[in-house]
């Protein structure tokens, strides 16, 4: 099959013909219809790093053509979305429904010593995150995989896997954002955006965001900011206080840049929270006073994957989209074909690009 290889840091993703196991275990494979491009691969891919070669690819749905003997949660025919979130089942946070910190997330992946699932020329190639959808066939774990209704379109479905569960559960999982709360978005980009659908259904009083680009914050507006600020041209810790008075009840910052994330934590209120989901940098964090953060009660969290469980929050979030409830059709700007990865990336530099997915996997 055809497979998009990241050979090394900065060698870009190219097409080649490798080869795919067969499903074992409680593997499942599945003929890739949808793959988005997410910025966290292009940060695998050129800064990052990781096991090289690799196919990438992270945010991916498709039909179950084959399953192994012991799959008991999806069957043949099914349409999934994969998640990134690996999970056991069995350890004390999978049993506490906080699988997304699961303690043995490797369980599902092959051990080490047996065949590996994707080989090129013979030689083993990584899957990354335990999913490859830059393919045309992938091979995952069922605990990788939610099954959606027939009648959502594979396109959309694809991008709740990623952008969807991180933007909209860090609203509604990690922060459990109650009505009427104010709540600031940083980067109205793939995820950011799902977090404004995530405020706006939980109802908060205000949903003030700040990007760089006005194209973008016309976009966010779309999604549902009521308020937006261009951090270019506007100073956004002034603004933010401003709209609130008391500073913001939740701050999510998606761009992860040190300046940025400091704006971030003067926005926060008596009481709020800032939570760090963008890593725009190696060096991304926060510099905290103490005596600040404890006067004010205050707190910083990092978010993985929105805290989400993947069984349940993919197949609520598309059936809020096939009720008209979820806006993930604007989040579409651009469908490519398999060997077009570099460039789909480069157009992601656009501004009034916001996700690009691959649809054409001929
Ligand atoms: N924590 C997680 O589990 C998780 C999961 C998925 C993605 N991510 C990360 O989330 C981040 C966002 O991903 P994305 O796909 O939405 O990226 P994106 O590039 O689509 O969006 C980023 C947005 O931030 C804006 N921006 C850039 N600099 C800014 C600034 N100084 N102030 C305000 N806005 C600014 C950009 O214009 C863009 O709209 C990435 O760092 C990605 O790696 C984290
Ligand atoms: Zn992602
Ligand atoms: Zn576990």
């Amino acid at each position: 099959m055809k497979a998009s290889v990241t050979k090394g840091l900065g060698q870009g993703f190219v097409l080649e013909e490798i080869d795919l196991a067969d499903p074992t275990g409680h593997e499942v494979r599945i003929e890739v219809k949808a793959s988005g491009l997410c910025h966290s691969d292009l940060s695998v891919a050129t800064f990052i790093g990781g096991e090289f070669p690799v196919v990438l690819g992270h945010e991916v749905a498709g039909l179950v053509t084959a399953v192994g003997p012991q799959v008991t949660q999806v069957k043949v025919g099914d349409h999934v979305v994969g998640s990134l979130i690996q999970y056991c089942g069995a350890c004390v946070n999978c049993l506490a429904g906080r699988s997304y910190i699961c303690l043995h997330p490797s369980a599902t992946e092959r051990a080490a010593g047996e065949p590996s699932r994707l080989s090129w020329n013979g030689a083993p190639v990584a899957q990354g995150m335990g999913l490859a959808g830059f393919a045309q066939e992938a091979l995952i774990h069922e605990n990788q995989l939610a099954v959606v209704p027939d009648e959502m379109p594979w396109a959309p479905a694809a991008l709740i896997g990623c952008g969807v569960l991180t933007g909209a559960g860090a609203v509604l999982n990690s922060a459990n954002v109650r009505q009427g709360d104010t709540v600031v978005v940083i980067g109205a980009g793939g995820v950011g955006l799902n977090a404004i659908s995530g405020a706006r259904l939980a109802g908060a009083g205000r949903i003030i965001v700040t990007d760089i680009e006005d194209v973008k914050l016309d976009r966010a507006k779309a999604f549902g900011a009521t308020d937006v600020v261009n951090s270019r041209t506007t100073d956004p810790v002034e603004a933010v206080r401003d709209l609130t008075g008391a500073g913001a009840d939740h701050v999510f910052d998606f761009v992860g840049v040190r300046p940025v994330t400091a704006q971030a934590m003067q926005m926060l209120g008596k009481g709020g929270g800032l939570y760090l989901i963008g890593v725009g940098a190696m060096d991304a964090g926060l510099e905290l006073s103490a005596l600040v953060a404890l006067s004010n009660s205050q707190k910083v969290q990092g978010v993985y994957m929105g805290s989400s469980e993947l069984k349940r929050d993919i197949p609520l979030y598309a059936a809020m989209y096939i009720q008209g409830r979820m806006n993930l059709d604007d989040l579409i700007t651009k469908q490519i074909g398999l060997a077009d990865i570099n460039a789909g990336y480069d157009s992601l530099k656009d501004p009034t690009t916001a996700r690009v997915v691959i649809t054409d996997l001929s």
